[in-house]
């Protein structure tokens, strides 16, 4: 064969066992190509300094990790001040939520600008607990994900069936519509700013983790679609987290999962060396 007919036939290969290849043979091959993003939601908690006091104890713990991407997300009110305290180390600032304006007549809320404004470079949309304590749809969050990625930030969008939903052979429909709604509109070049948590709601705060076969097919199935709907080239790049009782104990196996890209961690990210636990974890894996 000659020289370029061997490439092409190299491109071809290369290409398919991309797309089929991590399912069908269990590889590895595009999980190694995106970087890990490991986030940690502190929801409704810790003061100003005891934010401050968590992003300076977690600086030194992960100062050598440069193969994952690492975020805290405190408070509003702590936004400032940790992401002056994370400035010039690998730790991000994120923020939990934001508004679909820039500003005007909307009491009590804070737009992407002003979280941007802090230092922050990544929000939170659509977490589980914002869809059923604050009843926010698919359609309001697709609105907040395209206006917070208006502004330059980069966004954790989560999804995640509850145990009902799961136990009633719900899953797929509901992660379909989750995506297909939510993430409506999204451009390739837009989704390199984006990332998907996949956080089973009966998973978070319960201490009950997926185990890494249910993270896998869960994962596998979000990939897939995100590959019928928005092409290859985003399905292959784009982030999967896995939300729900991870800790420093179980994210080896779950990193170990060729569709598990990471994590966005509650409680386990709430102390520095927790955190710092999973961190590392998922640095050894490469
Ligand atoms: P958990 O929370 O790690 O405490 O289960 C995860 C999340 O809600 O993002």
């Amino acid at each position: 064969m000659p020289f370029p007919a061997v490439f092409t036939a190299y491109r071809v290969f290369q290409r398919d066992h991309r797309v089929r290849g991590e399912a069908a043979l269990g590889w590895n091959i595009m999980s190694t190509a995106r970087k890990p993003l490991v986030a940690g939601n502190w929801k409704l908690n810790k003061l100003v300094g005891e934010a401050v006091a968590t992003v300076e104890a977690l600086k030194p713990l992960v100062a050598d990790v440069s193969n994952v991407d690492i975020v805290v997300c405190p408070v509003y009110t702590a936004l400032h001040a940790a992401a002056q305290a994370a400035a010039g180390s690998n730790v991000e600032v994120g923020a939990q939520n934001a508004y679909n304006k820039e500003n005007g007549a909307f009491t009590g809320e804070i737009s992407p600008q002003m979280i941007k404004d802090t230092g922050c470079t990544w929000v939170i949309i659509g977490h589980s607990e914002r869809r059923q304590y604050f009843g926010e749809g698919d359609a309001l969050l697709n609105e907040k994900l395209h206006f917070a990625l208006g502004t330059g930030l980069k966004v954790m969008f989560c999804i995640g069936e509850t145990l009902e939903e799961r136990e009633g052979g719900k899953m797929d429909d509901v992660l379909t519509r989750q995506i297909t709604e939510g993430l409506k509109g999204v451009s390739e070049a837009q989704f390199a700013n984006v990332a998907i948590a996949y956080e089973p709601v009966w998973a978070i705060g319960t201490g009950v983790t997926a185990s890494p076969e249910q993270a896998e097919s869960a994962h596998l199935f979000v990939r897939d679609l995100v590959r019928k709907l928005f092409g290859d080239a985003v399905a292959d790049g784009v982030r999967i987290q896995y939300g729900g009782s991870a800790k420093p104990g179980n994210a080896a196996e779950l990193i170990s999962q060729p569709n598990v890209d990471g994590f966005l961690v509650g409680g386990a990210a709430l102390q520095a060396d927790s955190f710092a636990g999973i961190i590392t974890a998922v640095s050894a894996h490469g």
